[in-house]
């Protein structure tokens, strides 16, 4: 009998709205997006609720776009969260193992695990999510999946996504406001990088950075791990403002004239192109060079790509990152954006959108503005696979119990 589940993940973004589902096969043990809604996004600002009313209704188009498409109704959702109260931090903590034989058990992992979150955060921050980094038996790291390894001492490090309690509560509160429940919510930078980074580029160690319209997510993998996350509240809205405010035109003119002609930088071979750049404004029609766009776009360019780095040198993973710098979200889209990010880190800068790994609609999510949601599907998929496993553990765990006690009944 078939078995089919639907996941969904709702990124909530500055600039837009977008819904993407999938369909869950149990039985092929298979995942296919079947489905994507994408609504202009109003009442947030820096990846935060600022008008609920606002936000609930642009959730309301993008789910409904995407129900159209995928031909199923939408009840729950896993949700992207950001912001600059997103922090990411790292725990580690030891547990020693209690069985004669010394095999660590499903439960030791749950003990460590639970020790590792005993960390102090502000009354007003909670823990999003917890995610298990490396587990160490016996002063030996590198260790996925202890269950089963012998060992006097299980160690966990972690790293724990903590967000404001107030800005978690508004986020839920403009999803159920439009009939939805949240299954779950997922932190951004973490759910991009799921999405774009493949595993090779994680090992060799990279800097993972999705540029939106408020806010810039940053992930760090070194030797295959998740050691460092941050959201940064900037973005390419920042830019836009700043083209409206230098060319004297309405923020709508700026956005178009950004994304049809601005180069994030100016070569000498750039001089074949239209020299006249024609912006509606107040004044009417004026032309702008290409260069006169760029004089205005790349300090401000500049600032992000300064940020992303004073943050991977804070994090101490500087230097670690052979793979360098994978740029995504909407603002990656920007002419020679990665040239001038190789030109400030002096490292290879690759600009990524969602990888193929999940099958369906490929050439519609083939855009780094979906790599948020895209990312929140490997999340749910991913999460769907741990409850299965841990079902099925239970499953045969039941049934060796019962076993267990016949033969203890037996006379
Ligand atoms: N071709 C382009 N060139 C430059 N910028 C672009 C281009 N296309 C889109 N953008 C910019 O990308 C930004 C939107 O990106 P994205 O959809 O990833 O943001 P978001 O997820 O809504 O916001 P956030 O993640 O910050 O909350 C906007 O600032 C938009 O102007
Ligand atoms: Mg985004």
């Amino acid at each position: 009998m078939a078995k089919e589940k639907i996941i969904v993940g709702l990124d909530i973004g500055t600039t837009k709205i977008a819904t993407i589902v999938a369909k869950i096969d149990d039985n092929k043990k298979d995942l296919e997006i079947i489905g994507v809604g994408i609504s202009e996004s109003f009442g947030m600002k820096k990846g935060m609720v600022t008008n609920l009313e606002a936000v609930t209704s642009a959730i309301e188009k993008s789910v409904s776009a995407a129900e159209e498409m995928a031909g199923v109704r939408i009840n729950k959702v896993y949700a992207g969260i950001a912001g600059a109260h997103i922090k990411g931090i790292n725990s580690r903590s030891a547990i020693s193992v209690q069985r004669p034989d010394k095999e660590i058990t499903k439960y030791d992992v749950s003990r460590v695990m639970e020790a590792a979150q005993t960390v102090s955060i502000p009354v007003d921050r909670e823990i999003i999510y917890v995610l298990p980094q490396d587990f160490i038996v016996d002063e030996q790291c590198g260790i996925s999946e202890p269950v089963g390894i012998a060992g006097n001492k299980l160690e966990a490090e972690v790293h724990i996504f903590i967000g404001a309690v107030t800005s978690i509560q508004n986020l839920i509160r403009c999803v159920n406001e439009a009939g939805i429940e949240v299954e779950e919510i997922a932190p951004e930078p973490l759910v991009s990088s799921y999405a774009v980074l493949n595993e090779d580029e994680k090992r060799l160690g990279v800097i993972l950075a999705d540029m939106g319209g408020g806010t810039t997510d940053i992930a760090i993998y070194v030797n295959g791990i998740l050691r460092h996350t941050a959201v940064i509240p900037v973005g390419g809205d920042q830019i836009t403002n700043d083209l409206s405010v230098g060319l004297r035109v309405p923020v709508s003119e700026a956005e178009r004239i950004k994304k049809e002609y601005c180069k994030a930088m100016y070569f000498e071979e750039d001089k074949t192109d239209p020299v006249d750049i024609p912006c509606n404004g107040n004044q009417g029609e004026r032309m702008f060079s290409q260069k006169e766009l760029s004089f205005i776009i790349k300090p401000r360019l500049e600032e992000i790509f300064w940020l992303i780095h004073n943050e991977v040198r804070s994090s101490g993973f500087e230097g670690l990152t052979a793979s360098g710098l994978v740029l995504t979200g909407g603002t990656s889209q920007m002419k020679n954006i990665d040239k001038l990010g190789e030109k400030i880190f002096s490292l290879p800068v690759r600009k990524g959108a969602p990888n193929t790994s999940i099958k369906g609609l490929h050439d519609l999510i083939n855009n780094p503005i979906y790599s948020t949601g895209v990312g929140l599907i490997h999340y749910a998929w991913k999460k769907h696979c741990e409850d299965n496993s841990k079902n099925e553990l239970n499953i045969f765990e039941k049934t060796f119990n019962k076993l267990g006690s016949l033969i203890k009944a037996l006379p």
